[in-house]
């Protein structure tokens, strides 16, 4: 069998047509083909996670640096946020998120101090899942709503993640490593980080995946606490650290929309992605 017809095939077996190149695919597309800048290896950092966000981009690194550039008001975007549980038990004061179910924790986060965010942005998903979506910080259309990836990347990766069977509503979590919009879209800061990290880690606790992915730089570079380009880090299996858990790296889906070039290597990722998950059952 050619490989065109194995493509088809495989295609076809996931309800989707030719996509690669068309712009009505599932992750839209595009015909042009460019290089990928190469990035230099960088040092593995052996700090905590926030010392990535304090380094900023390597110099040579790829273009998955920039400011989540998604402000772009969605059409969708309701500008009121979802409600917020109430319970919280008084210990949380003193003890910080460890021991609090999800509502609790929910509840734990909103009385944190926002730094200037309108609110913040916990997760949305099946909490049952066995996959777990970390990005990086919540951008203007996701600071409206209070949810993650609600803007034009939140619509992409939404179609990205179909293309291998997973939804919000069905089988993935999703979440950010900040919980808050950093001022003007950069990059979270190290304290940034370091504020918000007890809340993913009890997250990972309740939601106990069997697979986390890391989408773009930041998520990549800190949940697995080194400064490897992202270019080097997708396209293998890594484990998260002091964890009995794998992660897998893609880009962010705001990346892919600046350079639709890259989708090419975001569905490799994504078939990475679903074999993995195929394989839980086996
Ligand atoms: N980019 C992210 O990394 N997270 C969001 O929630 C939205 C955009």
């Amino acid at each position: 069998m050619t490989f065109d017809a194995r493509r088809d095939d495989y295609l076809s077996a996931l309800g989707l047509t030719d996509w690669q190149y068309r712009v009505d695919g599932p992750l839209g597309g595009t015909d042009q083909r460019v290089a990928e800048p190469e990035a230099p290896d960088q040092p593995v950092a052996t700090e905590a996670p926030a010392v990535v966000a304090a380094n900023g981009p390597p110099p040579g690194a790829e273009l998955d640096t920039q400011p989540r550039a998604d402000d772009t008001p969605s059409p969708q975007v309701e500008p009121l946020a979802r409600e917020v549980p109430e319970s919280l038990p008084p210990a949380a004061a003193e003890n910080g998120p460890a021991g609090l179910d999800w509502d609790q924790l929910e509840a734990y986060l909103s009385r944190q101090d926002h730094r200037g965010a309108n609110r913040p942005v916990f997760g949305t998903g099946a909490r049952d899942a066995e996959v777990l979506i970390v990005g990086e910080a919540p951008g203007a259309n996701e600071d409206a709503q209070g949810v993650p990836f609600v803007g034009r990347a939140g619509k992409l990766l939404d179609r990205m993640l179909a293309a291998i069977n997973c939804s919000r509503a069905t089988n993935v979590y999703i979440t950010n490593i900040c919980k808050f919009r950093p001022p003007d879209n950069r990059d979270p800061t190290p304290d940034e980080v370091a504020a918000d990290w007890p809340i993913l880690e009890r997250q990972i606790d309740l939601m106990a995946p069997r697979l986390v992915v890391a989408v773009g730089r930041v998520a990549a570079q800190t949940l697995l606490d080194c400064q490897t380009p992202l270019g080097k880090l997708r396209g293998q299996l890594h484990r998260y650290p002091r964890r009995d858990l794998d992660v897998l790296v893609t880009y962010h889906p705001a990346f892919l929309l600046r350079s639709p070039q890259q989708k090419s290597k975001a569905w490799a990722d994504l078939k990475m992605i679903a074999r993995h998950i195929r394989a839980f059952d086996q």
